[in-house]
This record gives C-alpha cells, structure tokens and sequence, in this order.
C-alpha cells in the first residue's frame, strides 16, 4: 500500500488492529476522498476478509475498483450490495455511474431516479446532465444553461419528493371533465408528439389546476404521474423561497434540470402562488427576478422540456402574475371542483379500506348525504367515525366495527370546508372576471349555464 505520507499515522493504527471496523471505514473514506484509489482497495479487500458483509466496505471497494477503471469488477461488487441491501441510495447512485459508463443510458436513469428516490441528496448535476443528454425523445439543449454543471446546492434537493406514483386515474373518483383535460392537454402529447406537430401545436406549457382546498389537486397531479408511469416530482414553492433567499433562480433552474433529466416526468408547484404573486402584492411576491426565471424554464428557453409535464396548483388563482397565463405557459386553467357523489362514494371508501366495518356499512349511501364536503372533510368524517367506536370499544373491552350510522352522525358534524373559498371565488368570477377565465365557478354556482353567456 503506497497511501499519502499524512495518513500513514492510522494506517499504522489499523495495522495493529486491523478488526477496527470504524477506523477502516474511516480511513477508506479518507483515501477515496483524497484520490488514492489504489491503497483505498486494497485497504477494503483486506477488510472484506474480517467483515465480508459491511455495506460500506463493498461500497468503498465498488467505488474504488470504479475509479481504476475496473468495470466489471465494480458491477459484481455493487449488484451483490443491492441484492442484499436494494434501499442504500449511494450504491445505486453507483450504480448509475457504472451503467453510465458503460453506455447503458435507460438502466443509468433509473438507477439514478432510484438512487434519488431513497436520498433526494443524492442528486448529481453532472451526472444528471449527462444522463439526460443522451435520453431519448429529447432535443439536446442548443448551449450550456447559466448555472449548468454547478453543484447542486446540498439543501436543494432535501426539499424534493421525487417518487414514481403508483395510483392512477382509476383511483381518482369522478373528476371526469378534468381527467379529460389532463389527457388532451398533457398525456396525449406527451404519447403522439409528431401528431402534435404536425398540427402545429407545440406540446408544452402546464396545467393550472385551482379550486377549493381538500379537493384532490394534490392528489389528482400525483395519478396523473402514475397514470403515464412518469416521475412525480413536487415542489412547494413557499419552502424554495424561504430557504434560499437571494438563490431561488438558481434552484428554480436545477429543478427544472432534474426533471428534465428524469423524463418522462410530471413536475408539480404546489402553491403555485406563492412564487407567482402578483406584481401589486410586494410583500408576498418572490420578486421578478425569480418570476423571470420561472417563466424562462417554463418556456423552456435553455433546454427543452419535452416529456416534462408541468403542472400547478393553487387556492387563489388571481394572485396570480398575468404573465403566467400568457400562450405556452399556463395557458388553461382548470377548476377542481369538490367531490360529486360518485367521487365522494369513491374516496370514503379507500378511506375506509382496512378498518373493521359492520356489514350495514355503505360508503354509496353516505355519500348520497355529504353533498359539499371535500375529500379532507370526508377524512375528518371517517376519522369522526373511528373515534365513537374507539370510545365504545373501550368501554366494552372489545373491538366493535364501525357502523352506518357512526359515520352519518359524524357527518353531520362536519361543514362544508370549501363554502368560504366558494364565497371569495365568487366575487373575483363575478368581478374580475377577464376573458371569461372564472367561467367554471360560475357554472359550478349556477349563476351561470354552462356554454352559455
Ligand atoms: N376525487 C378524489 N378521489 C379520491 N380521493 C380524493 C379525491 N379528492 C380528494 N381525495 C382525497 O382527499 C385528500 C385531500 O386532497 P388533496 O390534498 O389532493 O387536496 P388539495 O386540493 O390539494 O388541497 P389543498 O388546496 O389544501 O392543497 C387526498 O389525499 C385524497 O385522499
Ligand atoms: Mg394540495
């Protein structure tokens, strides 16, 4: 082992000791950290020979073998540590790295996403910028973005949940007109982009959807993820703005980096507003600066975001900046409205799913008599519910299921949460209504027919 004079002290340590797990560990990481490969394997084989199933002397032999440029030694090592242990999110970063190098780009992007799944402070930029130059359906970026190839900033990516959904629109109750929507606007070109092409019409742009609170927005962005079996990766915007004051271009445009990187991939600003807020309202507004950035990554001026599908979510749609509605951004803006009785049958039950319930038990029928509440409201039903037969169960000393009329009395205990927003809706639809943008709530309200003037 011929490792840098400094270091010699613990390795003589370890000579005399050379069970110490720690120090070993230690001193590897030492030497990976210090470019000295060599001494850093054969420090982990020997290792190996005392503790032959430590993860992170795999790992450190993995990583070192990859450095002197023995491949394949490296994927034997790295793939025995992910069949033993498939949740340590650096071996698959590892793994990344190696699929990389090996011209494996599909494998690569997964085992990244993967990697990024388990540790979102994982994330590589250039590793994430190469994976998505050479991923398929995608138009290479005509020059390197400001801020390309930077580190990511470590707390960046901490905030992402970057997940690959498993719920589909199946498991959205009702929302028919909306579902609809997402499909023409987002799924559909996402699939036939040479049909939309030759239309004319640029795929692109993102989905607005607004609405009440409890409705399902949140919901309904992560099963349209699922529904194209695309990343989901959402983002609250109020957490990027308080985090990093005065860096929030820069970590708007590594956002969008990552998700063009994990193509095809649904990118979704919860609480949208809070960056977009209004000009006029300076004290809640991110400033135009980061405005500017927002509306150039949503243009997709430095690269392309084909098979990024942006979507948005808001309570107050006219916080927003008119910019954002401007062609090719959010163009179209879609009301979520709360759940119809089908929707709310739906909801209760997968709320109910798994709970001891009395065979009187109708999800149909409470739904029938819950006109109004939204899907939270619903869940405080159920949990109103649980609570009655817990209470009864104590009392006698066995478990009782719930009944019929436990979750009926509990509804009527709970109001309609969206009746206030429904009060403040109104007036902007009836009052700032440009270009018929609030149309929908006043159809929703009945003030209106729909289609009509
Ligand atoms: N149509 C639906 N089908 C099934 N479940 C639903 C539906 N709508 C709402 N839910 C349930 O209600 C919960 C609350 O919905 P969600 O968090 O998506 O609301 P939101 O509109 O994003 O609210 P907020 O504006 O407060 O963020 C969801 O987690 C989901 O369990
Ligand atoms: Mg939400």
């Amino acid at each position: 082992m011929s490792a840098d004079a400094t270091l010699q002290p613990l390795l003589d340590a370890l000579k005399f000791s050379p069970d110490n797990l720690p120090l070993r560990q230690h001193l590897g990481g030492l030497l990976r950290q210090t470019g000295q490969p060599q001494p850093a394997e054969d420090l982990y084989r020997e290792g190996l020979r005392y503790h032959p199933t430590d993860p992170t002397l795999q790992l450190g032999l993995a990583d070192a073998y990859f450095a002197l440029g023995k491949t394949s030694a490296a994927f034997v090592v790295v793939e025995e540590l992910l069949g033993q242990h498939d949740d340590l999110g650096p071996a698959h970063l590892l793994h990344a790295r190696l699929l990389h190098a090996s011209q494996q780009p599909d494998a690569a992007r997964e085992a990244y996403a993967q990697a990024l799944r388990l540790d979102p402070g994982l994330a590589d930029t250039t590793l994430a910028n190469e994976l998505q130059a050479n991923a398929p359906r995608r138009v290479p970026a005509s020059g390197p973005a400001p801020g390309f190839g930077e580190p990511a900033s470590p707390a960046a990516p901490a905030l992402l949940g970057l997940e690959k959904p498993r719920i589909t629109f199946q498991d959205v109750g009702g929302m028919e007109a909306v579902k609809e929507e997402i499909r023409l606007k987002i799924i559909h070109p996402l699939h036939f982009p040479d049909l939309y092409k030759a239309f004319g019409k640029a795929s692109g742009g993102g989905l607005l959807l607004y609405g009440p609170p409890g409705c399902g927005k949140t919901y309904l962005a992560r099963a349209t993820a699922g529904e194209v079996q695309a990343n989901f990766l959402s983002v609250g915007i109020a957490e990027i703005l308080d985090m990093w004051l005065g860096n929030s271009e820069k970590n708007l445009h590594q956002l969008f980096e990552l998700a063009r990187a994990q193509a095809p991939c649904v990118l979704f600003f919860d609480e949208v507003d809070a960056l977009a807020a209004n000009r006029h309202d300076l004290r809640q507004s991110a400033g135009r600066t980061v405005i500017n950035q927002f509306l150039e990554e949503l243009d997709g001026v430095s690269a392309s975001n084909e098979g990024v599908l942006i979507m948005a979510a808001t309570n107050a749609p006219w916080h927003l900046d008119p910019a954002f509605r401007r062609p090719g951004r959010f163009d179209k803006i879609t009301l979520v409205t709360p759940p119809d009785e089908g929707a709310r049958a739906s909801i209760l039950e997968i709320l109910l799913k798994g709970k001891p319930l009395a065979p009187d038990v109708k999800p149909a029928a409470v739904a029938a008599r819950t006109a109004g509440l939204s899907g939270a409201d619903l869940k405080a039903v159920v949990d109103g519910a649980v609570d009655t037969r817990l209470r009864l169960s104590m009392r006698a000393g066995r478990p009782l299921p719930i009944e019929q009329s436990d979750l009926l009395d509990a509804a009527k205990l709970v109001k309609p949460s969206t009746k206030e927003w429904f009060a403040t809706a109104r007036n902007y639809a009836l009052y700032s209504n440009e270009g018929g943008l609030y149309d929908e709530i006043l159809v929703y309200l009945g003030v209106k027919k729909p289609g009509g003037l």
